[in-house]
């Protein structure tokens, strides 16, 4: 039989090195031994690509009330109060901690400067050029890296998380006890076994075929949490940003919120029409990013363009240059120069608002396993994100998770003998052809039925589509050695299948999920909560 090492050296498991696995391993440090895994580099999550900023209230001209209002509205009511009461009033402390590990973000006679996004009635998001999140992940991983209690573990895939029916003596329980990951290195799987995991493991906003998130964004934590037994919610709520440069080069590189925020303006390319009048007369191009989205979308298909135009060349060269450096230097890089041109953008799938149930502390639904950050649903965004509350959400979550694992270590069990992996029964494939073709198909039929603007019928066209590939997928993963790309797979199917129930759930238009057959909104906002 061939079986896989054994890792046990540590305390708690967290999966994901962004801002929310990171976090709780910092917290988690000050008196447990942690292991950190990720896919890939230990900088491949979504964190490090974060361009906007961290909402907060710190301008004494705004309050805790206006962000939650601002924060409601853009949910379109689908959020928990509670949860957003929670996660708002936690934002100042959250980002002195950030400044205390030492990330530069800008400021203006010593004060932080604040820019403004779409959404947000007040000037709140602090940040770091246009290039924040690069500077949250280094300074989490800096922290992370000179603790002697965390170990950083890259190129570690997750396969699934270990529960009472992977022990020595089937227990049947959901009790999760770590997880089995592929060491993308050399090839074997390990057990990594922990009495408390933190699945912190990002979106899937890979299961469409236009994101601006980066490759290994494809929903393992919450395929993995749903297939363990763990209840996913709201994943119908799939956010679309409206403006990913459109360049046949460049596929995903986002054109940050805070263009338009600094001034910029959309006009259609053909008419030279400013078009946002048309949608929300009164917000404009700083309309809660569905509104803007859907209007991007519109002028595209009714007027058969490729994209439209952002246009924030009537501000001084000088003043964008300094706003904007890292895209400006990127799209010169194009030919293009957005301080004299418009630049060509489209919608692209941007954030996955559903998730793996979470309460205030973090847990899910099965005991050993916490979760923060993208991967799950809080009750914070509701039925649309307000811009620049994720990394936000993923400070707050991640400390709320370690909090509560330190507060009932004493109550959790030491871990039972665990099977190791056992791969005696699999091959190496010999049509890797299959994955490929299965990749491209889920991301290009989610793209075209399970998009901006849906209807039942083409969320039936793409369940049935999900329902054949499924037996496929699954025959390929019992019979051959697992790889990324396979484990990515089988999860991009699972979230796209838990995507499309959702949305075949929902008979109404709320938010983000906006549906011909039922144009009109409920009087009750009700979450989408599966059950596996
Ligand atoms: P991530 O940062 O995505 O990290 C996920 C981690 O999990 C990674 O380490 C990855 O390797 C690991 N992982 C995944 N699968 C596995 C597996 N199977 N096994 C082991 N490890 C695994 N939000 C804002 O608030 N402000 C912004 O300005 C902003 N700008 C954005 C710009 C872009 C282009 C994008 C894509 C997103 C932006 N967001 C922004 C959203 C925000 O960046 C994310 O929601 C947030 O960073 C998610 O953090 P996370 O810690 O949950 O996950
Ligand atoms: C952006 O900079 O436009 C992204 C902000 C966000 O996703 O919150």
């Amino acid at each position: 039989m061939t079986r896989g090492m054994t890792d046990q050296n540590h305390d708690v498991l967290v999966i994901g090195s962004g801002a929310a696995g990171l976090t709780a391993a910092l917290e988690l440090a000050q008196t447990k031994k942690v292991l950190v895994l990720a896919k890939g580099k230990l900088t491949s999550g979504s964190t490090a690509w974060a361009q906007g900023g961290i909402a907060a209230v710190l301008d004494a001209g705004d309050t805790f009330e206006n962000h939650i209002r601002d924060t409601m509205v853009a949910g379109a009511g689908l959020n928990d109060l509670d949860t957003v009461e929670f996660v708002i009033e936690r934002a100042p402390k959250a980002i002195d901690r950030l400044c205390e590990l030492g990330v530069p973000f800008n400021r203006d006679d010593g004060d932080l400067h604040l820019t403004r996004e779409g959404g947000h009635s007040h000037r709140r998001i602090v940040h770091v050029d246009d290039a924040t999140g690069w500077a949250v992940q280094a300074a989490l991983l800096k922290a992370a890296e000179e603790n002697p209690n965390i170990t950083l573990l890259p190129h570690q895939s997750c396969i699934d998380l270990i529960t009472g029916r992977n022990q020595e003596e089937f227990s049947g329980s959901g009790r999760v006890w770590g997880a089995y990951a592929l060491d993308e290195e050399s090839g074997e799987v390990v057990t990594h076994v922990a009495r408390a995991t933190v699945l912190a493991a990002g979106g899937a906003g890979r299961v469409y075929l236009f994101s601006t998130a980066p490759r290994g964004a494809t929903g393992d934590g919450i395929a993995m949490a749903w297939r363990a037994g763990a209840r996913v919610s709201n994943m119908e709520m799939m956010q679309f940003h409206p403006t990913c440069l459109y360049n046949l080069e460049v596929k995903n590189f986002l054109i940050t919120e805070a263009v338009r925020g600094e001034g910029g303006r959309l006009f259609n390319p053909v008419t030279g029409e400013r078009y946002m009048e048309q949608y929300d007369k009164e917000r404009m191009e700083l309309a809660p990013r569905d509104i803007v989205a859907r209007a991007n979308d519109d002028q595209i298909k009714r007027y058969g363009l490729d994209y439209v135009h952002l246009d924030i060349s009537h501000q001084p060269p000088e003043f964008v240059k300094e706003h904007f450096p890292t895209i400006h230097e990127k799209l010169m890089g194009l030919g293009i120069d957005m301080t004299r041109q418009p630049i060509p953008v489209v919608p692209a799938q941007h954030y996955t608002c559903g998730g793996v149930k979470i309460g205030l502390d973090a847990k899910t639904d099965l005991p050993g396993l916490w979760a923060a950050g993208e991967c799950t649903e809080s009750g914070l965004h509701g039925a649309n994100r307000l811009a620049s509350n994720s990394l936000l959400e993923c400070f707050v979550f991640g400390e709320a998770a370690a909090k509560d694992i330190l507060s009932c270590w004493d109550q959790l069990d030491e871990p039972p003998e665990i099977r190791p992996w056992d791969a005696s029964r699999v091959t190496d494939s010999d049509e890797e052809v299959v994955i490929k073709q299965n990749w491209t198909e889920i991301r290009r039929f989610m793209w075209n039925y399970v998009g901006i603007v849906r209807t039942t019928k083409r969320l039936e066209r793409a369940g049935n589509r999900i329902e054949m590939m499924r037996q496929e997928v699954e025959d390929y993963y019992g019979s051959f050695r697992v790889t990324t790309d396979l484990i990515e797979l089988r999860n991009l199917l699972d979230c796209a299948g838990l995507i499309v129930k959702s949305a075949l759930r929902r008979h109404e238009s709320r938010g983000l999920h906006f549906i011909l057959d039922y144009p009109e909104t409920d009087s009750v906002a009700r979450d989408t909560v599966l059950v596996p």
